[in-house]
């Protein structure tokens, strides 16, 4: 750890007061959220309820460290730390972030899972005021372990319509999926993949690339990437903050992916220490989602904000964004907003900029931007606009 990195501590200190300020602009404002991985937002009480039902077992850490009651799922949450990829502070009795996010798709086996899932998700973006998502899902995870796409997908629906249905008397939420390729797994694999995910393409929008980016660029799934851009799908890909060659990555996304260039970047970050970069993302109007409670977890605040504020400041499309909730301290949108908003010194008005650069760059129709536009308008007109 760094002299400079924050410690669990300090960080759920400064969540707790985020949370008891009950700050009306930050609760009211209108949210889009367009990096949120839809298995990533498995709450400790929806685990403990599915390995119930399905009569699987849990376990922490290599040294498989059995989780036998709910308060121990919880207490095993709080020590999920550091960087996507990398081990825990203590890897024996510690979930790694993947060993906590990949164990949680053995735990999805039927309908009504699924749909438990994505509907605990709708509901509580629903009560954060967010008005419209497209959460990535990662089909791979679960057709490799024989669940039938029909199963997930069908799950995945039922939510996604009550959702929208069921939640609009509270306010709209409105979605649409992008199915994420496994980068860890095989071209040959994705490609199956996305054929297998044609039969489901009214629900999905976009084609994502996410998992464990070492040695993973972006260009090896060029083939299914060309394929998405000629069936019409939007494209995205993750480059996760501080990887390994991620300027050669963004570069490949920003100019080459799917031909000319991905619509968005994941993460992407590092962009801010390339003024090339940066001025082809600007010009291509290419959006940047951004998590920042996900960044420190692992890196110092320092390294952080003023890399937002400057990407922001160029007039890059950034959007805030939550990307695993339930695994990065139980932060959401709300969180990473609250955030931002202190430390890179944002106004109000900067953080409707932000949501107002999330319809820009988001891919649903014209009336539900629209729809967005106008109600940030009229949060704005009603003096929130310092
Ligand atoms: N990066 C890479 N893989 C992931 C992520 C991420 O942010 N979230 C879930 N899988
Ligand atoms: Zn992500």
């Amino acid at each position: 750890m760094n002299k400079t990195d924050s410690t669990y501590e300090e960080r759920q200190e400064w969540r707790q007061r985020c949370i008891l300020s009950n700050d009306s602009f930050m609760m009211g404002l209108p949210k889009i959220e367009l990096h949120v991985h839809i298995e990533g937002t498995m709450s400790a009480d929806l685990r403990w309820r599915l390995s119930v039902r399905n009569g699987i077992s849990l376990t922490a850490g290599s040294d498989k460290t059995p989780l036998s009651s709910l308060e121990e799922v919880r207490e095993a949450y709080k020590h999920i730390r550091g960087r996507i990829g990398a081990a825990a502070a203590d890897a024996k009795t510690n979930m790694t972030f993947y060993e906590a996010y990949y164990g949680g798709f053995d735990l999805l086996q039927t309908e009504g899972d699924y749909y438990d899932l994505a509907m605990g998700y709708f509901e509580r973006a629903s009560q954060m005021q967010v008005r419209y998502c497209e959460p990535f899902f990662d089909p791979q995870g679960h057709t490799r372990r024989g669940i039938p796409s029909d199963v997930m997908m069908r799950g995945f629906k039922r939510a996604q319509d009550e959702a929208e249905s069921r939640l609009k008397a509270r306010t709209m939420i409105k979605s649409q999926w992008i199915m994420c390729i496994l980068r860890d797994l095989s071209p040959e694999s994705a490609m199956a993949q996305y054929e297998a995910m044609l039969l489901y393409k009214s629900m999905v929008v976009g084609i994502g690339l996410d998992s464990d980016e070492f040695q993973q660029p972006p260009s090896l799934f060029q083939a299914v990437f060309k394929r998405a851009r000629a069936d019409g799908f939007k494209l995205t890909t993750h480059c996760d903050f501080n990887q390994k060659n991620t300027h050669e990555h963004i570069l490949q996304v920003a100019k080459s992916l799917g031909g000319n260039g991905a619509e968005r970047i994941d993460h992407g970050m590092n962009a801010a220490d390339h003024p090339e970069l940066m001025q082809i993302i600007r010009e291509k109007g290419i959006g940047m989602t951004i998590c920042p409670c996900a960044y420190i977890r692992h890196t110092s605040e320092y390294e952080v904000f003023p890399r937002i504020r400057k990407l922001f400041d160029a007039g890059i499309q950034v959007t805030i964004a939550s990307d695993d909730s339930a695994y990065m301290e139980d932060n959401w949108i709300f969180h990473n907003l609250y955030l931002v908003r202190e430390k890179c010194e944002f106004t109000n008005g900067d953080l409707i900029s932000l949501q107002r650069n999330a319809v820009s760059i988001c891919w649903t129709d014209r009336e539900t931007k629209i729809a967005i536009l106008d109600e940030l308008a009229t949060f704005e007109k009603n003096g929130y606009s310092s």
